[in-house]
């Protein structure tokens, strides 16, 4: 069944969720982008990089802790990630989803891991976080930032949220550099992502910054990840072909839309006009 209240993230995600992990890159329920970084041999591996870099820093941080951290997944999908982090180290975790279905399909999962009694699931908006959330020891959000609607209104509630001496991170897209701007090519291509994957927050690294130090925020790491993504495979050159031959119809199903979005932006990346970042900041106090 199509949806149809709510924002366009939301129909997005109530109408595709499904496919999305059928047919996305992998099966450990992560609705992101297989990362052949170092060290990975499987794809089972490459789906859970960024999970796992991560739950590595979420470790560190609660092994200089007594009490639970409260983590929280901003744009958690079915909560794959906030799971794996849970299932080894002791933390309290909150996943947030604009889509009422994603957060259906994680309370199962949650309750499938046996892990209900320190994780749950909530619907919300990350550029509008549900009262009552207690504050965050460490939030992260991975390839759900460029949905946001409005970056300021993001960092203004994890401003909020997360408590002096706690850690953000964002795992997403940016654009490249300043020169992009001035490329018809690449505006070409970069338009066709933002409209086909329901694009609201696409900045250059030093905007994504400036931002983030006016809410309190100090860059901490950033891993450059764009050249570890997956290209080039058979499905993406079947693609490619249908978005050549068909590309130019107007979007109207969302899983069309998806395609399309997901075509470009992967000629984007070939074509060096946008990065694949993973960005580690550290709240001030
Ligand atoms: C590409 S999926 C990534 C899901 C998950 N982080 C993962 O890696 O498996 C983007 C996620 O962002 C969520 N999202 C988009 N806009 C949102 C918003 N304004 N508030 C909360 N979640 C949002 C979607 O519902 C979806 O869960």
């Amino acid at each position: 069944m199509t949806a149809t209240g709510g924002t366009p993230a939301q129909r997005y995600y109530d109408d595709n969720t499904g496919l999305l992990l059928k047919l996305g890159q992998g099966r450990e329920g992560t609705i992101h982008r297989a990362v052949w970084g170092p060290g990975v041999d499987t794809r089972a591996q490459a789906m859970v990089y960024v999970d796992e870099l991560v739950a590595e820093r979420a470790a560190r941080l609660q092994s200089a802790r007594e009490t639970p951290l409260h983590v929280v997944d901003l744009g958690c999908g079915v909560g794959a990630t906030l799971c794996r982090i849970a299932a080894r180290t002791p933390i309290r975790g909150t996943g947030v989803s604009i889509s009422e279905r994603q957060v259906a399909m994680a309370t199962r999962r949650i309750a499938a891991a046996g892990l209900a009694d320190r994780v749950r699931a909530v619907h919300g908006d990350f550029c509008k976080l549900p009262l009552g959330l207690p504050p965050a020891s460490f939030a992260y959000a991975i390839e759900a930032f460029v949905h946001a609607q409005s970056p300021r209104a993001f960092f203004e509630q994890c401003a909020s949220l997360v408590e002096p001496g706690g850690v953000l991170v964002v795992c997403d897209d940016f654009i490249a550099d300043a020169s992009v701007a001035s490329s018809a090519a690449a505006q070409k291509w970069i338009d066709r992502f933002r409209r086909g994957w329901v694009v609201g927050s696409l900045l250059e690294p030093s905007e994504l910054d400036a931002i983030a130090r006016e809410h309190g925020f100090e860059r901490d790491e950033t891993i450059d990840l764009s050249g570890f993504q997956e290209m080039n495979r058979p499905r993406d050159f079947a693609i490619g072909a249908l978005m050549r031959s068909f590309g130019w119809l107007p979007i109207k199903d969302s899983y069309w839309s998806m395609l399309y979005g997901g075509h470009a932006l992967q000629v984007a990346h070939k074509r060096g006009w946008l990065r694949y970042l993973f960005r580690v900041w550290r709240k001030a106090g």
